[in-house]
């Protein structure tokens, strides 16, 4: 709900449980309020105090007025070079070269249902409203309309920010942040998810100190290192306890997102487009718009948090075909064949696997144009008729057969040097004339900020999911940008090219999504690279990191979990000892680790013994069992990986309560253990349950009270999982 004083200029939003505030004071300064547990009360400026800080300059219209500054106030969306020194939100060269920009109120609008952002990825609602208020620099022609979306049950807002050129000279925008939000003095941490290849997300939590805190990627993806979701929580703050925000961006490019405490203890969070290497020139009457970021503040600590992003990114941002329904259960034959593969190999894994009940078979990297290796090939997508003689109308129909629907890998942003495509268009890279482009992967990436370009993917890609029945694509993404130059702009708008490629694959993908609407296409960037709410949009799910080792999985999708909901994540059981660490695992822990996600086998099942074979069979039963619970439960972390005593836990629970699968992992074992009580959670606690189908009647409110006794397990790397079901 939007609730305006008109007379005071204040702007409150209000969701189920939360409020966030606004205030156009007497000098049109937007200043941001409060943003917290819900208040009924209206104006909340009154928590902001004045004060003569010395340093602090004052703006001209407040005459000799000592205390008030715009570098003490707290700033709805913060401004550059005119007085207020901690982090910018916009920044733009003016006509006059100058780089000032300021920002006042102008005028404001409530409007129906929520605003659309034309060819970004967004939170879509039915119902809802938009709240934007324009500020206007008075000395230029400068505009920021700032766009608010209310998702009152999510306790969800959306923002964003459109900033327009009404001046009569262009101006260039070198820096457009999404969202900034000013949070009082406050002992608070910063919460971000970094790593790198086959190491993503892992939850790093350090206390706010003086200064600038940031995570960022320069790569021209979201990437490994750092994802472009982050918290700021109360330095007590747990799972279920302290104030808590979580800040996400919808966008799968180069972001930066900062925190920092104030010279006075305040804070301040802005997140956005990587601003290193950005420009946008803006003509008169042309408009920026900014990517849509998505804020959810929690009183109670982080599993509510979590449960609302899951929620909101379910009902409302993914566009999944398989949204109520069960996924098939899949084999995908990279780390069985790599790219030493052909028709009978593929079948042979296939006939193996329909009777265990896996319903989909994803033939990967390797299928097409002279891709024996990963030095070739990329860009030509047509059959590699020396590994699939009759192509793929020959070989989906064997397939279909067997029951099972057929899937394939692509990686249409890339082009290697040996392929026909490349010889006839290497202008059709990024890279700038006469420096030679860094390769990565020993490929190059095409500059999908050309139509051209897209038009021609869209095609190579249209003609294979025309060749036959396709279910399923997963579409990868194997590089970080280097050499960013695009040959389709002029000199000047070169700082618009990382940009505008990201433009260019959601156009893409949204193209493709239209055309097919049936089609899943999964996500990856060598797993997890680009693993963010924007290309969930497009992509309902992607493979979560190249590393299928389930030990080092469990740290990888805790800190996944955060935001992202277990149906987006896509994980598969694979070989033992693991391909990228060597761990030996057994195959029932394994399964349970891969159950927390999409659910599916990426090893050689011809290799598998008769015992692994019935393993297998009856964990796809459980999926199929399970796989609603998994996909639309409510996620509870029970312990921080590998925290003593060395056990990892989580759990699922479904909105009604009535049905719970808790999982827990052992860590490598020693004797004389402590024996583990673990307590459960989301339980109803009136309600009597049955575990696995044990004639046993265990109470809800002891369970999670007191806790289940986890009987001791012998070896390294065990893993137990109890279904819950209430009488
Ligand atoms: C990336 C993906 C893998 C696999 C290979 C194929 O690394 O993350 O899952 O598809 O490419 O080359």
């Amino acid at each position: 709900m939007i609730v305006l004083d008109k007379e005071k200029h204040v702007f409150t939003l209000h969701t189920q449980n939360t409020t966030y505030q606004m205030k156009a004071d007497e000098n049109r300064v937007l200043l941001h309020t409060y943003y917290g547990p819900r208040v009924e009360g209206g104006d909340l400026s009154y928590l902001i105090q004045y004060a003569d800080r010395g340093f602090c300059p004052n703006p001209s219209q407040v005459g000799q007025r000592r205390d008030y500054s715009l570098d003490t106030l707290p700033q709805e969306y913060s401004t550059c070079g005119v007085g207020d020194f901690r982090l910018s939100s916009a920044q733009v060269e003016q006509p006059d070269g100058s780089r000032l920009l300021d920002l006042r109120y102008e005028s404001h609008e409530i409007r129906p249902g929520k605003y659309v952002l034309e060819g970004l990825p967004a939170f879509h609602g039915q119902g809802g409203e938009t709240l934007s208020v324009l500020l206007r620099d008075p000395f230029s022609g400068v505009e920021a309309d700032l766009l608010y979306g209310v998702f009152e049950e999510y306790d969800l807002i959306t923002r964003t920010v459109q900033i327009r050129n009404r001046g009569d000279r262009p101006v260039r925008l070198t820096q457009a942040a999404s969202l900034c939000l000013d949070l009082p003095p406050a002992g608070m941490d910063f919460i971000t998810f970094d790593g790198g290849h086959v190491r993503e997300r892992w939850m790093n939590r350090t206390p706010l100190r003086p200064g600038v805190q940031s995570a960022g990627s320069t790569r021209g993806t979201s990437s490994h290192q750092h994802n472009p979701f982050v918290m700021l929580c109360e330095r007590d703050a747990g799972e279920d306890h302290g104030l808590c925000y979580g800040a996400a961006l919808l966008y799968s490019g180069g972001f930066q997102v900062e925190a920092e405490l104030s010279q006075f203890g305040d804070i301040r969070l802005v997140m956005g487009l990587q601003s290193q290497g950005f420009s946008w020139q803006l003509n008169p009457g042309e408009t920026f718009t900014a990517p849509e970021a998505a804020m959810i503040c929690s009183p109670r600590g982080f599993t509510p948090m979590t449960h609302r992003f899951h929620r909101a990114v379910r009902e409302r941002l993914l566009r999944d075909p398989y949204a109520g329904k069960r996924p098939p259960v899949l084999v995908n034959n990279w780390e069985a064949t790599y790219f030493d593969f052909d028709e009978e190999k593929l079948l042979n894994i296939a006939k193996v696997a329909a009777p265990l009940g896996i319903k989909l078979l994803v033939m990967d990297d390797g299928w097409f144009g002279e891709r024996n290796d990963d030095f070739g090939g990329l860009g030509d997508w047509t059959v590699n008729r020396r590994k699939l003689p009759g192509g793929l109308e020959e070989l989906v129909p064997q397939v279909q057969k067997l029951g099972m629907q057929f899937g394939l890998w692509v990686e249409p942003e890339m082009v290697s040097e040996n392929s026909a495509l490349y010889r006839a268009h290497p202008e059709w890279t990024l890279g700038a004339p006469g420096r030679p482009a860094a390769r990565g992967r020993s490929q190059l990436a095409l500059d999908l900020s050309r139509e051209d370009v897209r038009d021609y993917l869209f095609g190579a890609l249209k003609n294979v999911l025309d060749s036959t029945e396709i279910a399923y694509v997963k579409w990868d993404m194997n590089r970080s940008f280097t050499d960013i130059w695009s040959a389709a702009l002029p000199p000047e708008r070169q700082g618009e090219t990382p940009h505008r490629y990201i433009l260019g694959l959601y156009e893409l993908l949204e193209r493709l999504r239209r055309t097919y609407p049936g089609l899943l296409i999964e996500g990856c960037s060598g797993g997890g690279g680009r693993f963010d709410l924007g290309m969930l949009y497009y992509t309902p799910q992607i493979w979560c990191s190249d590393n299928s080792d389930a030990i080092d999985r469990l740290r990888i999708q805790y800190g996944t979990s955060f935001c992202y909901p277990s149906a987006c994540v896509g994980s598969h059981v694979s070989a033992s000892p693991n391909e990228q660490n060597g761990r030996v695992t057994p195959l029932e822990t394994r399964g349970v680790v891969a159950m927390s996600g999409t659910f599916g086998y990426e090893m050689d099942l011809c290799r598998c013994s008769e015992e692994e074979k019935a393993v297998i069979r009856r964990q796809t039963e459980d999926f199929k069992r399970y796989a609603p619970l998994i996909r639309e439960g409510d996620y509870y972390r029970l312990t921080v990986p590998f925290q003593a005593p060395g056990y990892t836990a989580w759990a699922h629970v479904a909105p009604d309560r009535q049905e719970a699968l808790v999982s827990l992992v052992t860590g490598s074992t020693w004797a004389a253990q402590p024996f583990v009580t673990l307590r459960l959670k989301g339980l109803d606690p009136a309600a009597r349950y049955r575990i696995n189908g044990g004639e046993a009647l265990w109470n809800g409110d002891a369970l999670m009270y007191a806790g289940y006794p986890v009987p001791l397990m012998q070896g390294d790397y065990q893993a137990l999982q109890l279904h819950l079901e209430a009488v």
